[in-house]
């Protein structure tokens, strides 16, 4: 297995606190970084660095984990524009245009579905993201999530099954029959390509007794937990998710200071979609609350064509740090670790020494320069995460 040293790094951010400036993002100046078999297996200073097969000089330019964006419906069809169009001129953000997406997924070939979710993701790696997890959500039939999830397996280990999105229109007048076929058959086919379960628990989609319901189901098949919610407004989803134990809940714009105590007394990761906000025009979530608290904090993209139709984590990165003030660390710390613990991945989010070797090279010298110039595309190249061979 060949080695390959990276030198000419201005700045490596590690993540990892035995490395470098004793800081969480472990920042090591003037560094090198040694891969081998698609792990990195050192780190340090480049006087110390030792050799290897190869060498890759990144000529002056700052190094950080791929990010991890935790939370994305890449499972669609059809344009939202005009539906934004209208938000912008004054018409509120509402669960019910989800609507719309799902009549053109249903409508859409599986290759239509596998080419749209492969331009999305090549638009994330493009912009950093080394790892996405992916959700199914806009088939709402068995056949139509079955066929979307197995699409998502194909490009991702990190897949959602979201049945429980919002009750489709045939079931508007019997939404418990929905949740008894989204805990029976639907769970049933979409299992196996699962990793994850995930439930809108939200007015106008599922309360908290039917969330219950299906995060239970999931949980009995084997798949473990997420949630969306608190995006509208307050409610009981941060507390359900922290309850039975799930690895995320995610939104968290509507907090009340118990779900803020359930979060910090959890193991369950709060996360934090900036783009949803900046494309509802919406208030954005209390991240400063969250980590003074001591809350393990995520940053994710939620790209989907209604509420946040960006794939871009420095768009999300640059929107924490101006909007919901957190610090550049803080924001890159959560685009990447966040992310990764959100996703119970412990090989992933970081550059220690064992870490899977995700690396990203900005055209930047410092990774402050994420927030710092929001808008320009800072990725120089990408390495690991699936499309080039270290
Ligand atoms: O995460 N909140 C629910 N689901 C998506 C939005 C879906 C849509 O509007 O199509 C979200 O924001
Ligand atoms: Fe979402």
């Amino acid at each position: 297995m060949s080695s390959l040293l990276l030198t000419g790094i201005a700045q490596l951010v590690t993540n990892d606190p035995s490395h470098g400036d004793g800081s969480e993002l472990g920042v090591l100046d003037d560094a090198a970084l040694v891969m081998q078999g698609g792990r990195v297996v050192w780190v340090g200073g480049v006087a110390q660095a030792p050799s290897a097969d190869a060498a890759y000089d990144v000529g002056g330019r700052a190094v950080v984990p791929g990010f991890v964006d935790s939370h994305s419906h890449l499972l669609f069809a059809g344009d939202r524009s005009a539906e934004f169009a209208a938000r912008m001129a004054g018409t509120p953000y509402s669960a019910g245009g989800i609507a719309t997406t799902v009549a053109a997924t249903r409508a859409a070939s599986d290759e239509n579905l596998a080419a749209n979710l492969a331009r999305h993701a090549a638009e994330m790696r493009s912009q950093g993201t080394t790892t996405f997890e992916t959700k199914s959500g806009y088939g709402l039939s068995v056949a139509d999530e079955a066929r979307c999830l197995a699409i998502a397996r194909q490009a991702t280990e990190e897949t959602t099954f979201l049945g429980g999105h919002v009750v489709p229109s045939e079931y508007a007048h019997d939404p418990n029959g929905y949740v008894e076929l989204v805990t029976g058959p639907m769970l049933a086919a979409c299992a196996p390509h699962a990793k994850w379960i995930d439930v809108f628990c939200e007015r106008g989609a599922f309360d908290e007794d039917q969330s219950r319901t299906i995060l239970e189901a999931g949980k009995a098949e084997g798949l473990g937990l997420r949630v969306h919610a608190n995006q509208l407004g307050p409610g009981p989803g941060v507390r359900l998710a922290c309850d039975l134990g799930a690895a995320a809940v995610d939104h968290c714009t509507y907090l009340a200071g118990g779900d803020v105590d359930a979060l910090a007394d959890s193991g369950t990761t709060a996360t934090l979609l900036p783009g949803v906000e900046f494309s509802t025009r919406s208030p954005y979530p209390d991240a400063r609350r969250l980590l003074d608290a001591g809350c393990e904090v995520a940053l994710a993209t939620d790209c989907n064509p209604g509420s946040s139709y960006t794939s871009s984590m420095p768009l999300c990165i640059a929107l924490a740090v101006r909007e919901m003030s957190m610090t550049p660390a803080e924001a890159l710390l959560a685009a990447t670790r966040g992310g990764a613990r959100s996703l119970r991945r412990e090989e992933i989010g970081h550059l220690g020494p064992g870490a899977l070797a995700h690396v990203v090279v900005l055209e930047a010298p410092s990774y402050v320069h994420l927030a710092y110039r929001p808008g320009v595309p800072l990725v120089h190249r990408v390495l690991g995460g699936g499309a080039e061979p270290v």
